[in-house]
């Protein structure tokens, strides 16, 4: 009798089933009353995650930094910021986790670096010397004009000059951070150490932070370039060869096409986020029309093997709004952005229980799509309880704010006064007392997603229904079905009230 062991390539990774979930660490839970969240407040709050069912969790830049861009400007890939705790704290953290059976993820912002950073200092001081090519250096501020400004709330030029080399250097992002320069062999070989580094500190995977970017070519642009995806091949080529088991996956956003790239022929990353369907979620919900979400999944169609989608509704950045179409995103901000101080560059920064009015058909679902549709769900912290946002504050940061733990003042977070403010209104502590609490139905989603495979692993399969407002599909043995409409409807199989939803076993 012989035993047949299955193929390398049909056991799914275990990101492909992995429920992921993103925190702060300056937002989750501050240990040492300093009003700021630190790794050891982590550390204490990793027993909820693993009540809740999570396999994965994402965490946003620890490292040192000048805390210009909350994090994602690195001072050194090799330092934890002294707020957020020590090299042994992250260690312990990175034990903890994986002690309950959670991977942890982090990012690595490789488009560019502080300008506080020591490669940057050297580079402007000594352009001779071993760090004057790895910054984007120029004396025409005008080269790269197909280049858009992203953060065009803040920046009219992806140029700063600097007076002390006396020349400009190129950022995409704030001009407080430089581009590097991927035309400098060194830069490859500083970014493979870093991944080396954390990688055998036992970090389970990478996100790759603004991917698009990292090469800039006159005439083309700077977005998605042969280059760039050659270069993700590299990192993935080292991934492959020294740490089989990690994950990398890339914040690319892009429009369809220029996203699938990102997989190549399943050489390039394991994962990408999906910007296309994320905004087309929220444009159904405030037409009362499936329509466009039936389109943008028919521009993405089926991955390599090995690969998945990261499926997202909110995260720490605004609702971005970059990629679709005009008309779009003047209905977005009609339905979304009621108060203009919510916008952040050409998006929404709102959190997902306030963008949905707190109506609770809406919350549930928004929460069955994210877990329904093709990919892998990503929770933002705080929105498995509906949390609100201050839309008061700056930048990003009014979807930034403190874990609600508790009632009262502090919220659990901190015994101190925070840095950022608590909205209040609910907490973790409020619904898990209480059944049937939008936290209890989350974690019942998450428990019905493991009973079910296939929601991880199945094509999909889109279901005309012949009604504007339905989105159905398939995956596997179950029917999903999502009515973003005001109206119930009669579907036969299936009634479904207004916003109603249903995964729906078939044959
Ligand atoms: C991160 C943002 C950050 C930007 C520039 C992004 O892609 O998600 O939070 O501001 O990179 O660093």
């Amino acid at each position: 009798m012989s035993t047949s062991t299955p193929k390398r390539s049909q056991t799914p990774k275990w990101y492909a089933t992995a429920v992921f979930y993103q925190a702060l660490v300056h937002a989750f839970q501050d240990s040492n009353a300093d009003g700021i969240g630190d790794l050891r407040g982590l550390i204490s709050r990793l027993d909820y995650l693993a009540w809740l069912g999570i396999d994965c969790l994402w965490l946003p830049p620890f490292y040192l930094s000048p805390m210009r861009d909350d994090g994602y400007d690195i001072a050194d890939y090799y330092a934890v910021d002294p707020r957020y705790g020590t090299m042994a704290d992250m260690e312990e953290l990175i034990a903890a986790a994986h002690a309950r059976g959670i991977r942890v993820v982090t990012d690595l912002a490789l488009n560019h670096t502080s300008d506080q950073h020591a490669w940057f200092q050297a580079s402007r001081r000594d352009p001779s010397g071993p760090y004057g090519d790895y910054y984007v250096w120029g004396d025409d501020p005008q080269r790269y004009p197909e280049i858009r400004v992203i953060f065009n709330d803040t920046e009219e030029s992806n140029w700063a000059w600097d007076p002390v080399r006396q020349q400009y250097y190129f950022h995409r992002f704030y001009s407080h951070q430089p581009d590097l320069n991927y035309d400098c062999p060194s830069v490859h070989r500083e970014v493979f150490k870093i991944i080396r580094f954390w990688m055998r500190k036992g970090i389970d995977g990478f996100r790759l932070d603004a991917i698009p970017y990292l090469y800039e070519r006159d005439g083309v642009g700077g977005e998605s370039l042969p280059e760039t995806l050659h270069f993700i091949e590299q990192v993935r080529a080292l991934v492959d060869a020294e740490f089989p088991d990690a994950l990398i996956i890339a914040e690319a956003n892009q429009p369809p096409a220029q996203t699938m790239e990102f997989f190549g022929a399943g050489n390039r990353v394991h994962m990408v986020f999906n910007f296309p369907v994320m905004p087309a979620l929220f444009a159904a919900l405030a037409t009362g029309s499936a329509a466009g979400v039936y389109d943008v999944l028919d521009k993405l169609p089926e991955l390599p093997a090995g690969c998945q989608w990261g499926t997202f509704l909110r995260n720490h950045d605004e609702l971005t709004l970059e990629m679709v179409p005009p008309e779009v995103r003047e209905v977005m901000y009609a339905a979304y952005m009621p108060d203009p101080r919510a916008k952040a560059n050409d998006g929404i920064a709102r959190r997902l229980a306030p963008l949905v009015g707190g109506d609770c058909r809406k919350l549930e679902l928004m929460f069955s799509l994210l877990f329904s549709l093709p990919g892998a769900p990503f929770i933002y912290y705080g929105d498995e309880i509906g949390m609100g946002e201050d839309i008061t504050l700056p930048d990003r940061h009014a979807v930034r704010t403190p874990m609600q733990w508790e009632e009262g003042p502090g919220a659990g977070f901190s015994t101190a006064a925070p840095q950022w403010p608590i909205v209040g209104g609910t907490s973790v502590a409020a619904q898990r007392a209480e059944e049937d609490s939008l936290l209890h139905f989350v974690r019942g989603l998450i428990a019905q997603r493991k009973a079910h495979p296939e929601l991880a692993l199945a094509p999909y399969e889109p279901v005309e229904t012949g009604v504007d407002a339905v989105f159905a599909f398939q995956r596997g043995s179950l029917l999903c079905v999502h009515n973003f409409g005001a109206e119930a409807v009669d579907l036969g199989p299936v009634e479904l009230g207004p916003f109603g939803w249903a995964w729906i076993p078939v044959e």
